[in-house]
């Protein structure tokens, strides 16, 4: 976890930059996918991930959703922005999974993905997952 100066307000360029620093960390001997995340707290933190795959490969791990269980063991849940880093050609949205993972804490994020070759998007959650599944889905009546 970092802070970046004058921190309280979230910055896309600290948050890109770590994004960006993380990346290389990634473990990705199988897909030689390196993805790092960088997920800023309302508070101004920024919390760091990277992909982490493994021989058996389902049990591997994408770089948001590292980032998110940094943040919520840090006592963190409630985001201002996700910034994704990639090698890839184009920006690289996050995976199914990790718009679900995110969903629950914070279904507004805005995400901002980049390569490391200057690329860069921006998407907020709520139009890369329309019509989440959320905790209020789980209310019902016997
Ligand atoms: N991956 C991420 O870490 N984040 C994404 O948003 C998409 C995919 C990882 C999973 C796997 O380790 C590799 O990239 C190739 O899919």
């Amino acid at each position: 976890m970092t802070r970046p100066a004058g921190a309280g307000a979230p910055s896309i360029d600290s948050a890109r930059a770590a994004a960006l620093g993380v990346m290389p960390r990634a473990y990705a001997p199988y897909s030689q996918f390196r993805v790092g995340a960088a997920l800023v707290g309302t508070d101004g933190r920024i919390f760091t991930g990277c992909n982490v795959e493994n021989s058996a490969h389902p049990a591997g791990i994408c770089a948001e959703r590292s980032a998110l269980a940094a943040a919520v063991a840090a006592g963190v849940t409630e985001f201002a922005m996700l910034v994704i880093a990639s090698e890839a050609d184009e920006p690289t949205p996050p995976c199914g999974m990790c718009r679900q993972a995110l969903v629950e804490f914070a279904p507004a994020l805005p995400i901002t993905s980049c390569t490391s070759r200057g690329g860069e998007a921006t998407w907020t959650l709520a139009t890369l997952l329309p019509h989440p599944f959320t905790p209020a889905a789980l209310t019902h009546h016997q």
